[in-house]
């Protein structure tokens, strides 16, 4: 099936494929720039994305502004004449994200996708930057409903598109723990068609279209035909983008990835307080036996009781994206034991997007 362009108010993009955010530099201008050259829209995180920059353990929030837009630039350059977008994925639940908001509006980015929690602040810090698309990340109608709802009454406007984070997305997930592994496909096909009636309520009231983006578990061109079928206009994956040369992580980060199956899979506790999803590892054992030490903070968290925590997200993360990968958190979502082989950008989006040779 040929795949449409993908419509977000004036802004077109050739496919209808989005990358999804990677956070603590999985997803950075590297990745983000290939897949915005490849006709998609590529999202950089914005979490923690300056970690390997000098000042970083000095001042983070201020090595991290610095680096989102160094890496927002850098980004839009790689990834211009090739029909797709730059956007930024900011979690609510990080800290600074009103000057994260800012700074990407300020660097250039097209999009930005805003979820682990509600973002009802979003389109208050856009407000000077109309040019910019922006989308809550939701996992449930009642989610959708909430947040398009707070949006209407504080700010009299509606999402450009949402992005829906299924039970077998990677990362931090939008559900209960014991719910994750419970839902099956089709009860959750059945919430995508709520959601996308959520949004044809609120597409219908402003005169505009809300188009809405499948994420989760999604790694072929069938996912995607199936993604469409239920009316998404469109698709967001993530765990297949790490698999490519251009992927910001550590070659380690990725053989990890290859040599998984997926009982290598667990269910996690995060300091975020929601579930994640990531590779059992002996990081995951060392969890499990009992706190880990903390050290220093990094304050990446707008809410985040030191006392309480089982090990600190930034470390674990910075760990597993340099490569230390028995002693880092390597999150992933449910279908990573598919993938095989090592690719590259181009050749990913032609399979997604159902047009590649070697198929
Ligand atoms: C390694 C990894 C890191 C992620 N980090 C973030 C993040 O920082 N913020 C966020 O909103 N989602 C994050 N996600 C979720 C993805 O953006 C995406 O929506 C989801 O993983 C889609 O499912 P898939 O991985 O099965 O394609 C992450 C996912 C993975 C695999």
């Amino acid at each position: 099936m040929k795949l449409k362009p993908l419509q977000i108010g004036d802004l077109t993009v050739r496919y209808p494929i989005i990358q999804g955010g990677m956070g603590v530099g999985i997803s950075r201008s590297r990745l983000a720039g290939a897949v915005a050259g490849a006709g998609g829209i590529g999202v950089i995180s914005s979490a923690q994305i300056g970690y390997d920059e000098p000042g970083f353990e000095q001042d983070p929030w201020k090595t991290n502004l610095e680096a989102l837009a160094k890496h927002i630039r850098i980004a839009k350059e790689a990834g211009s004449g090739g029909g797709g977008a730059v956007g930024v994925n900011i979690m609510t639940a990080t800290s600074n994200y009103e000057n994260n908001v800012k700074a990407s509006c300020e660097a250039g980015a097209d999009v930005i996708i805003s979820g682990a929690g509600l973002p009802v602040m979003l389109p208050k810090y856009t407000a000077l930057y109309p040019r910019v698309k922006i989308a809550p990340i939701v996992s449930s109608a009642k989610a959708a409903s909430v947040i398009l709802k707070m949006w209407d009454k504080k700010f009299g406007r509606t999402a450009d598109f949402l992005v829906v984070e299924g039970p077998k997305a990677g990362g931090h997930l939008g559900f209960a723990k014991d719910e994750v592994l419970a839902i099956t496909d089709s009860a959750y096909d059945a919430e995508i068609q709520r959601i996308i009636a959520v949004a044809g309520d609120y597409a219908a009231r402003y005169g505009h279209q809300i188009p809405v983006i499948a994420a989760g578990g999604i790694s072929t061109h069938e996912d995607v035909c199936h993604a469409l079928s239920l009316g998404a206009s469109g698709i967001q994956a993530a765990t297949p983008f790490v698999v490519t040369e251009e992927c910001d992580a550590d070659i380690r980060y990725k053989q990890a990835y290859l040599d998984a199956s997926e009982e290598d899979v667990r269910i996690v506790d995060s300091p975020v307080g929601m579930p994640g999803r990531a590779l059992h590892n002996a990081f995951l054992d060392e969890v499990a036996s009992g706190r880990q030490p903390i050290g220093k903070c990094l304050r990446c968290l707008q809410k985040c009781d030191q006392e309480k925590i089982p090990y600190c997200i930034t470390k674990a993360l910075i760990n597993a994206v340099k490569g230390d990968v028995e002693h880092g958190l390597i999150f992933c979502g449910a279908n990573v034991g598919r993938l095989k082989k090592m690719t590259t950008v181009p050749e990913l989006m032609k399979e997604l997007a159902g047009e590649s040779t070697n198929m």
